[in-house]
């Protein structure tokens, strides 16, 4: 929900008073904040982004929030960046808070713990948080602000985990606050836009735009920002949200629109031969449980009749219900992918287990299969499959589901490096597991 700047000046009377005290009599922001800054530092909602096109001051106006209440005893702030590598680069946030404070003797850095205490006690950290363990540093803290710069790069379950790790001081009118800076684009990209951009989304966002920092040479940056690819350059010059990849190496997105049928209109009077189920579990917790029902017709044709997906990890209700309510096409298998190394012979007896009633009702075969394919190689035999007119989709699936799994054929890379700029292309994967058993069966 973009906020604008009427909101500002609507409150200002109200928030002129701490600004000052805060920010402008504050020694350790030598920076003065630019009108979108100003914003930023005094709006009072918990929750705040400010997000969009790149160099539009998101990362000092974190920054400076996160220094606002430094004179408070006890008060304590953390500002987080996904790797340790992104946080300890020159001029990145980090670095920035290095040359803001170490002029000013009275304080003390610990490189340790990467934390700046103020003469009132009160401390700035900075941490990273790679991978879900890192979580389990911050378990017993007590946080009053916690920054995160390019949101997008962390998942959401490690967002709203530090959350609840913001706590009120007692008899102190310091207010608790999650602040973020970002631009689109990136892992995080749908829950960032869905917490903060969408027009019905329930937190506010600032649109960052980098013709309002005036400390930057705007034409020069405007042209450095001309030489990226469309997609980054709509994203970082422009802002984007709404941005999309159109063409990947395996399929165009318009050959994936035209591959969406109507049940009624189309394939209601085609022969069913027989269905598989093919399910990519979430095995690193940042990625999803996802399901694929793909129907093959006598007729040739191949149909996703129904995906979902889910963040958790063992959906026992969610996967039983999707084998129900898709009985009625008599699926005969359900197919698990098993990651290269890992022993999921557990895993698997946890899930024949579970099913172990729909087994017996259905006569449905539970069995894993090693994922022996990169993710691209494993979606290209039904890009192939699309592209000739063989494979469709339902166009009842959830549209979520679906734009998930649109997105994910047009950037699955055979490139690691890329792959991971993007979240794990789960949906797309199930779909590559359900078709594994149709091409068992039927020579394609
Ligand atoms: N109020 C300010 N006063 C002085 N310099 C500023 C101010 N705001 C930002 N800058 C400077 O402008 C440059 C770009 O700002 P910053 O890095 O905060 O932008 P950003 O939106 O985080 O960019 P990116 O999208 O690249 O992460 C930096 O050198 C920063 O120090
Ligand atoms: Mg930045």
């Amino acid at each position: 929900m973009k906020i604008t700047l009427k909101s500002l000046k609507k409150n200002w009377k109200k928030y002129r008073v701490d600004f000052k005290s805060t920010v402008i009599d504050n020694k350790y922001i030598p920076h003065k904040p630019f009108l979108n800054q100003v914003h930023f530092l005094t709006h009072p909602s918990e929750e705040l982004l400010y997000g969009g096109q790149a160099g539009g001051g998101k990362s000092d106006a974190l920054l400076m929030s996160a220094l606002q209440y430094v004179s408070e005893p006890d008060y304590s702030a953390l500002i987080l960046r996904k790797t340790y590598q992104d946080l300890s680069r020159p001029n990145a946030i980090m670095d920035r808070a290095n040359k803001w404070l170490s002029p000013h003797d009275e304080l003390h850095w610990n490189s340790n713990t990467k934390t700046w205490t103020f003469p009132s006690g009160a401390t700035l950290s900075f941490g990273y948080l790679s991978h879900n363990n890192d979580l389990d540093q911050y378990q017993g803290a007590e946080l009053q602000f916690v920054g995160f710069d390019e949101l997008t790069q962390f998942p959401e379950n490690q967002y709203t985990y530090l959350h609840s790790r913001l706590r009120k001081l007692e008899d102190s009118d310091v207010p608790i606050r999650m602040r973020a800076g970002t631009n689109p684009g990136g892992r995080g990209h749908e829950w960032v836009k869905d917490r903060f951009i969408k027009d019905e989304a329930p937190n506010p966002f600032i649109a960052s735009s980098y013709l309002d920092n005036v400390f930057l040479d705007r034409d020069q940056y405007g042209h450095q920002l001309d030489k990226l690819d469309e997609l980054t350059r709509l994203q970082l010059k422009y802002g984007d949200w709404n941005a999309v990849l159109k063409k990947g190496l395996l399929i165009s997105r318009d050959r994936l629109n035209t591959a969406l049928i109507s049940y009624e209109n189309t394939y209601k009077s085609w022969q069913p031969s027989f269905c598989t189920i093919g399910i990519d579990p979430a095995s690193t917790g940042s990625d999803k449980f996802a399901m694929s029902c793909l129907v093959y017709f006598n007729n040739g044709k191949i149909v996703l009749v129904d995906l979902d997906a889910t963040p958790s990890a063992f959906p026992e209700e969610l996967l039983k219900n999707f084998i129900i309510r898709n009985a009625h096409w008599n699926p005969y298998v359900v197919n698990f992918e098993q990651e290269p190394g890992s022993d999921s012979t557990y895993a698997l007896k946890h899930w024949q287990g579970v099913l172990k009633d729909l087994i017996r009702k259905y006569g449905i075969v539970v069995k894993k299969t090693q994922s022996s394919h990169s993710k691209y190689n494993r979606a290209r035999p039904t890009a192939n499959m699309i592209r000739n007119n063989r494979l469709y989709f339902d166009n009842r699936i959830n549209s979520e589901r679906l734009r998930d799994l649109f997105n994910q054929y047009v950037y699955v890379h055979p490139d690691k490096e890329i792959m991971n700029e993007y979240p794990s292309p789960d949906e797309l994967d199930s779909l590559g597991y359900a078709f594994m058993e149709i091409q068992k069966v039927i020579r394609l």
